[in-house]
């Protein structure tokens, strides 16, 4: 018989960091699938704190408690702040710990930084969302590049499509390291939107959330549509927001019958822009709605009842092309061509007069909608957390 030390020995341990709440999204359902097998594996979950409530959110929707929390977010930080709050912050959780495996997601700030302290101990890092591209190292800007740089560092590569792994094997990585096992947000889409489907108190609970919050769904009872809008990315700030805003402004005085919804981000350099073109009281601006943020499940019942997904946000472009939505990217570049292909999502940049066009044409023109909001799922069938536990277990 082993004892516990001995079993606890043999287990391989694993930590997940992240910070930000779409990193959490895409993290939640892995932690979930790792928990399952508390035979195999130690799971160990580091946040590191880079978004506050937005985290807390998302936490608290997936019943998530941190093992270790760096705390590290402060009123508008910028990229130096964090860089170096996240590798001080996961030199010390690393000693202590010494995990087998770091697994780290997507893009971000956080992700890049934890993926280097690791490598700094000789730890080994398994890249989530791994072998995105734009090949253009200011757009997304830091995320093209950070990603770039935890692909470099990391020894097993979770790449959601083959289109990812082709990029990869582009810059020479060993294809043994690779897995394609589709995008994690899809099965936390599942996860939820199955909730959601499962329970009709709940209908009713995220209803009234989504009333407390300032939006009424029962506005749409007789037929109305609605464009659901966010905004979030660095290189838009500034001009390109101005002008994003200044688009919104003038369809929402276009279509007085159609509502448009901003749940807006915390970010005071999203704000600023917002309160420059419609005014410092965002509340009372009849068919326009601007919102808090919104925890996932609410987030998610509100995208399933919208019409056109006006964003520029990286998770939303994967997750709306699954729930049939037509989505109007304001980026000048995606490294998610995969929607665009299929026909579901198109790039509209920060463009006034283009955002204008694209919008007025889906919620004038009938046909071309329906083309649009066909229902594809190239970024996976809710089983890529499955697929990641499997690879690593197999990994001595
Ligand atoms: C970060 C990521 C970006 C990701 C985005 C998701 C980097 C460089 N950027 O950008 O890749 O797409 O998150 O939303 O890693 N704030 C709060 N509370 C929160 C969250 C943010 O107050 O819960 C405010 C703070 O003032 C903070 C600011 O937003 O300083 C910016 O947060 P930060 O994480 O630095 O940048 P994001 O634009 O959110
Ligand atoms: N989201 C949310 N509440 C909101 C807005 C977005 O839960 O009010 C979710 C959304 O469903 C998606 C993720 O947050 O899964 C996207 O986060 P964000 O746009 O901040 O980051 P990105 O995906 O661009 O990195």
């Amino acid at each position: 018989m082993w004892n516990l030390q001995e079993i606890e020995e043999r287990m391989k341990k694993i930590m997940l960091v992240f910070g930000t709440r779409p990193e959490a999204i895409k993290m939640a359902p892995l932690v979930k699938e790792f928990q399952k097998y508390s035979e195999k594996f130690q799971t160990i979950i580091c946040v590191t704190g880079q978004h506050r409530e937005m985290l807390d959110q998302v936490l608290h929707i997936f019943e998530i408690v941190p093992d270790y929390d760096l705390d590290i977010m402060k009123q508008g930080q910028d990229l130096y702040d964090v860089t170096t709050r996240v590798l001080l912050g996961m030199r010390d959780v690393l000693k202590e710990t010494q995990p087998n495996v770091v697994l780290v997601h997507g893009d971000t700030t956080t992700s890049t930084t934890a993926a280097l302290a690791a490598f700094y101990q000789h730890i080994s890092v398994g890249h989530v969302e791994a072998g995105l591209r734009t090949h253009n190292i200011y757009s997304p800007w830091p995320e093209e590049m950070n990603r770039q740089l935890t692909g470099r560092i990391a020894t097993y590569h979770f790449a959601p499509t083959p289109l990812s792994k082709q990029n990869l094997l582009a810059e020479s990585v060993n294809e043994k390291r690779i897995v394609v096992t589709g995008n994690t947000v899809i099965d936390a889409l599942y996860m939820v939107v199955d909730k959601i489907k499962k329970n009709e108190v709940l209908d009713v609970e995220l209803s009234s959330t989504l009333k407390q919050s300032g939006y009424d769904i029962k506005r749409l009872s007789s037929g109305k549509k609605m464009v659901l809008i966010t905004g979030h990315r660095r290189e838009n700030f500034g001009y390109g927001f101005i002008s994003m805003c200044k688009a919104i402004k003038a369809l929402t005085e276009k279509y007085p019958n159609v509502d448009f919804v901003y749940p807006m981000h915390l970010n005071p350099n999203v704000r600023q822009p917002i309160h420059e073109v419609f005014g410092n009281d965002l509340s009372n601006l009849g068919n326009m709605f601007f919102i808090e943020p919104l925890e996932y499940l609410s987030f998610v019942y509100l995208m399933e009842k919208s019409t056109i997904v006006l964003t520029d946000s990286g998770g939303i472009q994967e997750e709306a092309p699954g729930l049939g939505k037509p989505v109007l990217v304001m980026r000048d570049t995606t490294e998610r061509p995969e929607a665009l292909e299929a026909g579901t999502v198109k790039l509209v940049g920060t463009d006034y007069g283009k955002i204008i066009a694209e919008t007025s044409k889906l919620i004038e023109n009938e046909v071309y909608y329906e083309k649009m909001s066909k229902a594809v799922n190239p970024y996976g069938d809710g089983l890529a957390c499955s697929r990641i536990v499997h690879f690593l277990n197999q990994e001595s």
